[in-house]
C-alpha cells in the first residue's frame, strides 16, 4: 500500500475485497473494478489509481465545507482529548445542550427543542416514535396512520423503509410497518425542464386530503414529505403544494414532518427548506450537513408544544420518552456540528449559497439540448439530471457514474437521474469544471 501518491492496489495489499459487504452497492461489480477514494481535500477527491475527482454531490450531500477543514478536525480532536465519550441516558455533556441552542437559533420558531442521534435514518425513527408519543399524551391514541409519498427516501431503518416511497427499497422487506399511506409524488412530464419550483402539480397535496377523507382525518398521525424530494433525483415542491400540506395538516390535527436531511444546512440558500419554502413544520429531522458529514449525527426538533406535552404527560421524576441511542448526543459529533455552524455562520454559508444558486443553474441548464437529457430540475444548489434510459431502467446511471468517476467527477445517480450538489463552498470554476466532466462524457456514452 502506497499513499504517498495517492495510489493504492488492493491485490497488492493482499486484500480481495471480498469481506467487506457494500451497502446499497453492486458488490460482484465493484469488487471486479473497485473505485476506492484514498484521500479527500476541500471539493476534491482521490482515487486509488492517484487520479483527482471532483466531489460533485458532496458525497452524498455531506460536505458543504468540502473536506478536511481543519477547525472541524481541530475541534474533534480537542473533544477526544477532553471528554471522548459521555452516557446519554440520565447524564450528558455541556456540547449536547449548547447545540440543542445553537440548533434553536437556526431552526424556523417555535422548533425549539431536539433529539440527537446517529444518523438521518434514526432521526426519521426518533420522529415517528415522538409522533406516537405526543398523539398518546394527547389522548389521541387512534391517530395510528402515517401519510408520506412515492419516491420519498426516509433512509432505510424499518420506520423509515415503511414510509419510504422507492419501491425497491421496500420489496425486499414485507415486514414494514402497516397503516402506512403514500401520496402521489408531484412530478409530471409537462414539468420537464421546470427551474425552480413548477406552477403545476400543487393539487397533488389533496392525496392527504383524501387520506382524510377516506380513514377519517382524526386516524390520521403525521404526514412525512422532503421539501425538496433528494435521493430520487431532486423533484422540486410545485408553488402552493407544501402550504397545502400544511393546511390540511391543520385542518385536521395532523403532524407535518419535514425530512431536512439533505435539504438542511443551506442547500437550498436557507438554513431549513422550511424557510426556502416559507412553511414551518411541526417536526424536521437532519443529518449529514449538520457535522459536515465528518462524525455520523442525526437529529431531530420539535415544536415548543410537541416537547412539553411529552414531557408534561408523565410524572414528576419518570423518563418521559422511552427512546434513545447509545450514541446520542456523541460528544464528539457534538464538537464536529458545533465547529460546523461557527464556520456556518462565520462565513455566511447559506447565503453564499443562495449567491451562488443561479450560477450552478445556468450552468446545470446548458445541458438542456443534449440528446441524452431527459429532465433536468433544480433548487437552490441542488440539481437533478434525468437522462433516457438506456434498456432497463437504471442501466445508462450506473454506467454514467462509473464513467464519470474515471473522467473525474464523482455524482450521486439514482437510476438514470444524476444529482449534482457540489460542496457549498465550491468556485464558479469548479462549477464549470463539473458541467465540463459531465458534457464529455454525456458525448461519449452518446457516440458523439
Ligand atoms: C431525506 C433523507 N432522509 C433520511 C436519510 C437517511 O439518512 P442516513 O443514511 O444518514 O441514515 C437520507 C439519506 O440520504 C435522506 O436523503
Amino acid at each position: 500500500m502506497d499513499l504517498q501518491d495517492g495510489a493504492f492496489d488492493p491485490a497488492a495489499a493482499g486484500n480481495s475485497l471480498e469481506e467487506h459487504w457494500m451497502p446499497f452497492s453492486a458488490n460482484r461489480a465493484f469488487k471486479a473494478n473497485p473505485r476506492l477514494v484514498v484521500r479527500s481535500e476541500g471539493v476534491y477527491l482521490w482515487d486509488h489509481h492517484g487520479g483527482r475527482v471532483l466531489d460533485g454531490s458532496s458525497s452524498l450531500f455531506n460536505v458543504p465545507l468540502g473536506h478536511g477543514r481543519p477547525e472541524i478536525i481541530d475541534a474533534i480532536t480537542q473533544q477526544l482529548r477532553t471528554n471522548d465519550y459521555a452516557a446519554p441516558f440520565q447524564t450528558s455533556h455541556p456540547g449536547a445542550f449548547t447545540l440543542a441552542r445553537k440548533l434553536a437559533a437556526l431552526l424556523p420558531e417555535p422548533l425549539n427543542h431536539t433529539f440527537f442521534s446517529a444518523s438521518g435514518s434514526e432521526a426519521i425513527d426518533t420522529a415517528l416514535k415522538i409522533v406516537m408519543a405526543y398523539h398518546r399524551a394527547r389522548g389521541e391514541s387512534q391517530r395510528l396512520r402515517f401519510v408520506s409519498r412515492e419516491r420519498a427516501y426516509h433512509g432505510v431503518n424499518m420506520g423509515g423503509v415503511s414510509l419510504s416511497g422507492m419501491v425497491r427499497n421496500r420489496e425486499s422487506f414485507p415486514s414494514v410497518l402497516p397503516n402506512i399511506v403514500h401520496m402521489r409524488h408531484t412530478w409530471s412530464a409537462d414539468q420537464r425542464f421546470t427551474r425552480g419550483q413548477p406552477a403545476t402539480g400543487a393539487e397533488m397535496a389533496e392525496d392527504l386530503e383524501r387520506a382524510c377523507q377516506t380513514y377519517g382525518g382524526g386516524t390520521i398521525a403525521a404526514c412525512f414529505v422532503e421539501p425538496v424530494a433528494g435521493s430520487t433525483g431532486t423533484l422540486v415542491p410545485p408553488v402552493g403544494y407544501l402550504e397545502r400540506l400544511r393546511e390540511i395538516c391543520d385542518q385536521h390535527g395532523i403532524l407535518l414532518v419535514f425530512d431536512e436531511v439533505i435539504c438542511g444546512f443551506g442547500r437550498m440558500g436557507t438554513a431549513f427548506g422550511a424557510q426556502a419554502f416559507g412553511v414551518t413544520p411541526d417536526i424536521i429531522t437532519m443529518a449529514k450537513a449538520l457535522t459536515n458529514g465528518i462524525i455520523p449525527m442525526g437529529a431531530t426538533a420539535v415544536r415548543d408544544e410537541i416537547y412539553e406535552t411529552v414531557v408534561g404527560a408523565a410524572p414528576e421524576g419518570a423518563i418521559e420518552f422511552f427512546h434513545g441511542y447509545t450514541y446520542s448526543g456523541h460528544p464528539v459529533a457534538c464538537a464536529a456540528a458545533l465547529a460546523t455552524l461557527a464556520i456556518y455562520e462565520r462565513d455566511g454559508i447559506f447565503d453564499r449559497a443562495a449567491a451562488m444558486s443561479d450560477y450552478f443553474l445556468d450552468a446545470v441548464w446548458s445541458l438542456k439540448d443534449h440528446p441524452l437529457v431527459y429532465d433536468l430540475r433544480g433548487y437552490g444548489m441542488m440539481a437533478g439530471v434525468e437522462l433516457h434510459p438506456d434498456g432497463a431502467p437504471g442501466r445508462r446511471g450506473n454506467a454514467m457514474q462509473e464513467a464519470l468517476f474515471w473522467g473525474g467527477l464523482h455524482v450521486k445517480f439514482t437510476g438514470d437521474v444524476g444529482i449534482l450538489a457540489p460542496p457549498l463552498v465550491a468556485e464558479k470554476s469548479h462549477i464549470d469544471e463539473m458541467i465540463d466532466s459531465l458534457r464529455r462524457v454525456l458525448d461519449a456514452q452518446a457516440g458523439g
